[in-house]
């Protein structure tokens, strides 16, 4: 198959670095829609200190925010895999296997696979490293009725795992990415907390 995924080292533009760069720019602080608190420490932003990362601007409190989100974007899993054009790829075409396969279709009869298929991208992205937060259920409350075993989740968790390997993965990202969603397992089949 077609290596579709790629890395997208090029995707994260500094729209500003310096304070006051921007201050005259009417034009783009009218069109700038960013955070009001910077992702780092929390604190306000100076709304010229921004980076643009795929499609939105994030704006820092300070440089040297601004240059540890960069930071952190290209050492994350979702960054190295090649951000959302590749998590679009692997979830759609994990979907089409998951559907196809009767061992587990069975539990999306009733649901709306648009839907799913925009969730699990948001829930990847997030879970692999990307800044946008995850703001669905959690895992435990999504699957609570499902009542499901180990076996379910090896399936599914295997679609997943095969789907990055056609796509081309780096073999070692696909361990990373499959430790990640192993993480979940204990929530998804709800088992019993681990306490601390
Ligand atoms: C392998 C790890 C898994 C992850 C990361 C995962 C992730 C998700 C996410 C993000 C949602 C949407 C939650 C929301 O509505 O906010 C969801 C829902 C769902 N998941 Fe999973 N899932 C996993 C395993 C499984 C397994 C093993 C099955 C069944 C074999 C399954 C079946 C479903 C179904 C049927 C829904 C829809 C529930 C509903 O809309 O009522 N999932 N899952």
């Amino acid at each position: 198959m077609q290596r579709i995924i790629r890395p997208i080292a090029t995707s994260i533009a500094l729209v500003s670095l310096s304070a006051g760069a921007f201050a005259a720019d009417e034009e783009k602080a009218a069109d700038a829609k960013v955070n009001e608190k910077c992702p780092i420490t929390g604190k306000a932003v100076l709304p010229d200190c921004t980076l643009k990362y795929e499609d939105n601007t994030y704006a820092f409190c300070s440089v040297d925010c601004c240059k540890q989100f960069n930071k952190e974007r290209k050492s994350s899993l979702y960054h190295k895999i090649g951000g959302k054009v590749a998590i679009n790829a692997t979830v759609d075409a994990f979907y089409k296997k998951v559907l196809a396969d009767d061992r587990v279709n069975h539990f999306f009869e009733d649901v709306n696979m648009r839907r799913q298929h925009n969730k699990q991208k948001a829930f990847i992205s997030a879970a692999l490293g990307s800044p946008v937060p995850w703001t669905g259920k959690d895992m435990r409350k999504a699957h609570a009725n499902l009542e499901l075993t180990e076996t379910d989740f090896g399936v599914i968790a295997g679609h997943l795992q095969k789907t990055l390997e056609e796509l081309e993965v780096d073999e070692k990202l696909i361990k990373e990415v499959m430790t990640v969603v192993g993480s979940t397992k204990d929530a998804v089949l709800n088992r019993p907390k681990k306490s601390a």
